[in-house]
């Protein structure tokens, strides 16, 4: 007996994701990104993401269709994202997903967002083990960090499908958020995450001491788990301020340093948390999702710490980090081979989905 094909839709953000799976071993994986509509308003707009995704979910889907070599006949099984996310957006790809279920006939699966990203773990395929640092099987119980522009959660994951627990998240922006706000204070282009990236290797990192969000002891107290970067930000905004106060134009603002002091910043407090859960809970092991899981010192920093703490770190390779529609398919595959109950036609885009 053959393991199920699953075709999996993705659209909970900026991302166009049509991803193929047949058990876990990865066919395809397109991806369309309506980044380039949203760079001249600095951050994604959920009316022209909906639209967006509406453009490019045939295109998408028969792309995909074409890099896994199968036909929308050979599909076992559909599944797709419906939440959290920007509803308009997730909206789209169920309806796809819904029409595609009912005209072929086949099962539909609904699935968390959150979840998706700790799927695709599961992912197989030449050389996709490989680059998870680590190339044995994920063992669970995990915890699971998963940063990008949409969202900063730090999960427990003791089973991929039905025991996913939120130990915590952001309480205002989520970390590539702050990155893509700090980069335009920094007259950096959107995407900022990058273009930051990009520009902090000349900077000093201890340069400037930016504040670590909700790492106080009064504040560990009730958001031991929980990240803050709107301080963060406003620190940054502030520092700029000061210094063009200062200087005005005797002296030019040290990109640079700023931009490696924030990051720094940044990755400080999210391995952190990270580790303190892992240490807190006896887990010793840290998979990491998300786009921001792009950043060199994010990766590096959780390299260093993992290691010096004994922890196993897993990085998906990044093509599977950000979003994607294979997670959701793997998701989607998992849940066929464990013969649990399809979700039927009646389920809605939730913005607001827990896991
Ligand atoms: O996962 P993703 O592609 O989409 C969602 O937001 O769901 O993540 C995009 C986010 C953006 O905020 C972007 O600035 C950030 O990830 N990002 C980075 C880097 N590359 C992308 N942040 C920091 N450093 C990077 N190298
Ligand atoms: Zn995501």
């Amino acid at each position: 007996q053959r393991e199920p094909l699953v075709l999996g839709i993705e659209t909970s953000c900026d991302e166009t994701g049509v991803g193929i799976v047949r058990g876990r071993t990865l066919l395809a994986n397109a991806i369309a990104s309506s980044m380039d509509e949203h760079a001249r308003y600095g951050g994604v707009v959920p009316e022209v993401a909906a639209r967006a995704h509406l453009e490019a979910m045939t295109p998408t889907i028969e792309r995909a269709l074409d890099d896994a070599g199968v036909a929308l006949e050979d599909l076992d099984a559909i599944a797709v994202t419906c939440g959290p996310g920007l509803a308009g957006a997730l909206m789209v790809g169920i309806s796809a997903a819904k029409a595609l279920a009912v005209s072929l006939g086949v099962p539909l699966y609904a699935v968390n967002h959150l979840v998706g990203h700790v799927g695709a773990d599961l992912l197989q395929g030449p050389g996709l083990r490989e680059t998870l640092g680590a190339v044995g099987e994920l063992e669970l119980p995990t915890v699971a960090l998963l940063v990008s522009g949409g969202h900063t959660s730090l999960l427990l994951v003791r089973d991929l499908v039905s025991d996913v627990e939120m130990l915590g998240e952001t309480i205002d922006d989520a970390a590539g958020e702050a990155f893509d706000k700090v980069a335009r204070l920094l007259g950096l282009p959107y995407p900022g995450g990058p273009q930051i990236d990009r520009v902090a290797v000349a900077g000093d990192p201890g340069a400037i001491r930016f504040p670590r969000g909700l790492t106080r002891p009064k504040d560990l107290e009730r958001h031991r788990y929980d990240f803050s970067f709107s301080g963060l930000k406003t620190s940054v905004a502030r520092w700029v301020e000061k210094h063009e106060a200062e200087y005005g134009g005797a002296s030019p603002l040290p990109v640079a340093d700023v931009a490696a002091s924030f990051r720094e910043a940044v990755a400080d407090v999210l391995l952190t948390k990270a580790l303190a859960a892992c240490s807190d809970l006896g887990v010793p092991r840290l998979l990491l999702g998300g786009g921001v899981v792009a950043n060199a010192r994010v990766r590096d920093l959780a390299h260093e710490r993992c290691v010096a703490a004994g922890v196993e770190l897993r990085v998906p390779p990044l093509s599977l980090c950000t979003d994607n529609g294979a997670m959701i398919a793997a998701i989607g595959a998992r849940l066929v081979a464990e013969g649990h109950a399809p979700s039927g036609l009646a389920f809605g885009a939730d913005s607001t989905l827990p896991v």
